[in-house]
């Protein structure tokens, strides 16, 4: 995409991280839009909203993602973030204190490279192979209680892509290991750029619900400010109302052009081993 550089008038290519920032492909989520045009035509939203997010979004999230948990999350425990890439950021600033370390996927969403050097994070990778899924390499429950405590361990779980998988995956939950899960609106509604992503702490242990802990992160989040009132508003709306034939439509047209971009890829001459997707948007090559 062509942009103007802010400073000096000059044209650059920008690539947004989050995926192209060019026109999209799907068809709208009407669900979506009439929840947005009805938040804003209440007028009830022509206000600032609490920095961790209105009560009723961080509710409806908290419902939301229960669902795939054994147990209840509350809505003290869901931080609204202005898009996914916000809910990165929190994390790897709060979490930074010296000798700390992050364990970062390879190849991984570009962002959290960029918000650890930022920081100044020291990051260590693993490999990621295409040929086994991660979840059968990392076993949480595997960590006692002990080393959790005493090395200090917070797993963050991103799940954007959450549903938009074609098999069966787990959903990551914590049990010993405090869980920071990581979400968005965007991938499953396909209404990128609304910028309305959460960041839940998930810790039956309740780590994250020690005063010092809790108040740091409101403290953090008052810095932040939060994205939109009338758009946190629409979110219980969007939540309840895109509906299943939606979702399906959605899965059909990823597999599908998967599997075309999977076939294609094969007749260029300096990519190798397309690795079929097992779900989302973003495909495995060398
Ligand atoms: C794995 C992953 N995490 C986080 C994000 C950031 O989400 P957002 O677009 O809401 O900033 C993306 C966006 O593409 C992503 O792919």
């Amino acid at each position: 995409m062509q942009t103007q550089s802010r400073h000096h008038g000059k044209t650059k290519e920008s690539q947004s991280p989050q995926g192209s920032s060019g026109k999209s492909e799907f068809r709208g989520n009407s669900a979506a839009e009439q929840a947005i045009l009805d938040s804003l035509r209440s007028r009830e939203f022509n206000r600032y909203a609490p920095t961790a997010g209105l009560l009723q979004t961080t509710r409806a999230i908290a419902e939301y993602l229960s669902c795939d948990l054994p147990y209840q999350l509350s809505s003290d425990d869901v931080f609204i973030t202005s898009g996914c890439t916000q809910a990165i950021d929190v994390p790897v600033s709060l979490l930074v204190r010296p000798g700390a370390n992050i364990l970062l996927p390879r190849p991984g969403f570009p962002v959290y490279e960029l918000s650890t050097a930022f920081r100044q994070v020291e990051v260590r990778h693993y490999d990621l192979l295409p040929e086994e899924p991660l979840w059968k390499r990392i076993h949480l429950p595997s960590f006692g209680e002990e080393t959790v405590k005493r090395l200090g361990i917070v797993v963050i779980a991103d799940e954007v892509y959450g549903h938009l998988a074609f098999v069966a995956n787990p959903f990551v939950f914590g049990s010993i290991v405090p869980v920071l899960t990581l979400g968005l609106l965007s991938k499953r509604r396909i209404i990128p750029g609304w910028r309305l992503g959460w960041l839940v702490t998930n810790d039956p242990c309740g780590t994250f619900r020690k005063p010092k802990v809790v108040e740091r992160m409101n403290k953090y989040f008052d810095i932040l400010g939060g994205p939109a009132s009338f758009i946190q508003a629409a979110v219980p709306s969007i939540l309840e109302q895109t509906d299943e034939v939606f979702f399906k439509k959605t899965i059909n047209i990823l597999r599908h052009t998967s599997d075309i971009c999977c076939k294609e890829i094969k007749d260029i001459p300096c990519i190798s081993r397309p690795h079929k997707p097992q779900g989302s948007m973003v495909m495995i090559v060398q």
